[in-house]
């Protein structure tokens, strides 16, 4: 990497931060991000950034309106500071689920968040598992959605034995993704018809295709209140299947996902550091597994203009 090239971050998770500045062999660039003594976000950015490439990494995860606020007033003062470029690296890219008009009178605050990025200064988006891939035609600028397949495969390798397992989705929305885990780990599919009567709770209708006798691997871009997971484990266990693995790339882990998760018939649920997780979340149920060096390698290729096409290939 050259000296025109900056990367920053705000407050939502320094560790990935850190881990991604070592794997480029850069320093964490330097800038205040606190707060006012009324809550406000302050920011002073604390080195020259006229003429770079800037990258800030930033997840809007929870306290997602925070995390969100830094990011976008970080932008600003880069952008005042002459920037050449700012690449707003956001490995999970909170309301994402709010992407379409689905009741009378609600938001699509997906697309909001996109216009407030790009008012803000963004020239480029980096982010991960993008909840629904047409959220990048909320944006008129490019967006680059990494796919962390490539993270888990290699664990979940160690973990399955191919003919005796089922790679299953846990909804309509999600079988592009179980497809791709499916063929690279050549294993058997099969899909969950899920209702979600709530945002905090859903329904299992049908379970199509074989998981009798079989180890089931549920794989989802999300884990939020573990509703649709836990649901997912429990059906797919009343059907006959043995262990059940999960594979989700975002760990929101909200409400009382960990009980629920610890009192599941999932027996090992991987994740990655998208989000921070916090120590009392901590359980022997949940690994971590690392995505710096995704994002690492995709902040390389955007600086030197090469193509990061092959960071995101799901093999189907
Ligand atoms: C839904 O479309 C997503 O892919 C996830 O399945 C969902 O957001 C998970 O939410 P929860 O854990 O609250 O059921």
């Amino acid at each position: 990497m050259n000296k025109e090239v900056a990367l920053f971050c705000g407050n939502a998770n320094v560790a990935l931060a850190k881990a991604i500045a070592k794997y480029l062999k850069i320093p964490l660039s330097d800038a205040l991000v606190s707060r006012f003594s009324d809550g406000e976000v302050r920011v002073k950015i604390k080195e020259n950034v006229r003429g770079k490439d800037v990258f800030i990494v930033q997840p809007t995860c929870t306290p997602v309106n925070d995390n969100l606020m830094e990011l976008l007033v970080m932008m600003d003062a880069l952008k005042r500071a002459s920037a050449k470029r700012i690449t707003a690296v956001i490995p999970y890219f909170g309301y994402a689920r709010q992407d379409r008009k689905d009741q009378p009178r609600v938001p699509i605050s997906a697309k909001l968040v996109a216009n407030l990025l790009v008012v803000s200064g963004a020239s480029r988006v980096l982010t991960v598992d993008l909840h629904a891939g047409q959220i990048q035609g909320f944006f008129d600028i490019p967006l680059d959605n990494l796919y962390a397949i490539n993270i888990f495969i290699d664990a979940l390798r160690k973990m399955i034995r191919p003919k005796k397992t089922v790679v299953v989705s846990p909804d309509v929305g999600g079988i592009k993704m179980a497809r791709g885990y499916a063929k690279r780990l050549g294993t058997s599919l099969a899909i969950i018809d899920k209702r979600r009567n709530s945002p905090e709770s859903t329904e299992v209708m049908h379970i199509l295709g074989e998981v009798k006798g079989k180890d089931a691997v549920l794989v989802d871009d999300i884990i939020a209140t573990g509703g649709s997971l836990v649901e997912a484990a429990t059906a797919l266990k009343k059907e006959g299947a043995r262990n059940i693995y999960a594979a989700i790339t975002h760990g929101v882990l909200s409400a009382n996902a960990i009980e629920r998760i610890s009192h599941s018939a999932i027996s090992q649920l991987l994740i990655t550091n998208s989000i921070p997780l916090a120590r009392e979340k901590k359980i022997s149920k949940i690994k971590v597994l690392n995505m710096a060096p995704l994002l690492a390698e995709a902040i390389k290729r955007i600086h030197f203009e090469r193509s990061i096409s092959i960071l995101f290939d799901y093999a189907d």
